[in-house]
């Protein structure tokens, strides 16, 4: 008995898991290229402090949820919980703020939180994620909700709710802060997360996982937008109606990050439990500029792969990450184990004639035609494709249907 675990939270993604992740990593950059994305591959841990400075020190991310580490020369190094605060980053130190401020990115890969695991909610989880800079207009913040739509619905997920919000600028974000603080103060018996965030960071209890029911009636932003952050939120849902996006305003939405500005959204589906947002994003209009780069405005969204499988899943959708049918080449008489072996890298290589998107498994010389068949059996092949020597010599082959168990021979060339 191995003595090994995967550690918790943390799991292997077998079969059809890993097919559905490959397909939905594919039809991403599909997406991702026809609307001018381009990828961008990050390392996998950073500085401590650009995450510390980036998503907030008063953030439950940052407080509880870093794996942070110290390198052999003393460096606080963290894995990455998150894409974003490595995009921008990578967008700084390259110099792409001065050479081409506009500009769009993606990202795929591992996110690691030290989070309580349970369905849908992992310490080492995939991101799909955007980010698009330089762009402060209201078309920018619907483009990257629709794109975000668009990435669910391109493998087939429907049913989700799209939540947006305003979380104000800093010119109308302090009154805001100030109403909070006295409306905090009133309620009783605040958890001691809360009330030691209650001065440094107001916006973060209603966030909160243990006291936030008790915030029902707290002041919401939308209240105490300027006239332009309501302009803005009123445009970006104008644009939204005007390409058939449905989305609901939720007042009650904040994200668990800091660095965001005006529009925040979630995309939730009811088909996945308690851990109901499969995308999730927003503006951040001040982050480029923090971390030391030209003021740059910016909005993007990520996506946690492993509940939007969870919720294709439950929608009946793996079938159709199935995308190729499996071949297996057998031989019934072992002299003919090179030209089975020669035919099989010929139609991986080229496909069947009537299909072209194929996996193909085999020759084995070792076993005898009915283990060949077992195993064909098993690992699920459509069809069999069998050397035999009468048919070989006359070129022909015969082939095998596993589904109906009907058989034909056919010409080598045909297949
Ligand atoms: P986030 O809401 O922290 O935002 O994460 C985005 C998505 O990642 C969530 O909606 C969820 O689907 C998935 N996710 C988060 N934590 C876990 C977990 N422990 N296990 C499984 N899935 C998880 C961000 O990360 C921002 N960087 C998004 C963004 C990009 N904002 C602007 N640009």
């Amino acid at each position: 008995m191995m003595n090994y675990k995967a550690p918790r939270g943390t799991h292997d993604i077998l079969g059809i898991n890993a097919l559905g992740m490959s397909f939905l990593e594919l039809k991403a950059k599909e997406i991702f290229k026809k609307r001018g994305f381009e990828e961008v591959r990050t390392p996998i841990f950073e500085d401590a402090a650009l995450f510390m400075r980036s998503i907030g020190n008063t953030t439950d991310i940052v407080e509880k949820e870093m794996y942070v580490f110290e390198d052999r020369k003393g460096r606080k190094l963290a894995l990455r919980p998150e894409g974003t605060a490595s995009l921008v980053r990578s967008f700084i130190e390259n110099r792409m703020d001065i050479l081409m401020p506009a500009s769009k990115f993606f990202y795929t890969g591992e996110m690691f939180r030290y989070e309580r695991p349970q369905a849908g909610r992992y310490r080492q989880f995939h991101q799909i994620g955007a980010e698009f800079f330089g762009n402060s207009s209201p078309a920018a913040d619907a483009e990257i909700i629709i794109l975000a739509q668009d990435l669910l619905s391109s493998i087939g997920i429907n049913g989700v709710n799209i939540h947006i919000n305003s979380l104000g600028c800093q010119k109308c974000r302090p009154l805001f802060r100030e109403t909070l603080v006295k409306y905090f103060s009133s309620v009783q018996n605040l958890c001691t997360d809360c009330v030691r965030r209650l001065e440094k960071n107001p916006l973060r209890l209603l966030d909160c996982k243990i006291d936030s029911c008790k915030f029902t009636n707290a002041p919401q932003m939308l209240n105490y937008l300027c006239v332009s952050c309501k302009d803005n939120f009123n445009t970006v849902q104008t644009l939204l109606k005007s390409a058939n996006c449905n989305y609901a305003v939720d007042g009650t939405l904040v994200r668990g990050l800091d660095y965001y500005t005006r529009i925040v959204f979630e995309i939730r589906s009811k088909d996945v439990g308690s851990q109901d947002a499969l995308a999730a994003g927003g503006r951040y209009d001040n982050l480029v500029k923090e971390l030391g780069g030209q003021d740059t405005p910016a909005v993007g969204f990520a996506l946690g792969s492993q509940r939007v499988l969870l919720a294709a899943e439950k929608q009946g959708l793996f079938n159709s990450f199935k995308i190729s049918e499996k071949i297996f080449v057998a031989i019934a008489d072992q002299e003919l184990f090179n030209e089975a072996f020669s035919f099989a890298v010929k139609i991986a290589r080229n496909g069947l004639k009537d299909n072209k998107d194929i996996s193909v498994f085999g020759p084995k010389n070792t076993e005898s035609l009915t283990n060949q068949l077992k195993f064909a059996d098993k690992i699920k092949a459509s069809k069999v494709v069998v050397f035999t020597k009468n048919e070989f010599e006359n070129g022909k082959l015969l082939v095998k249907n596993m589904r109906d168990r009907t058989q034909a021979e056919c010409f080598i060339y045909e297949v």
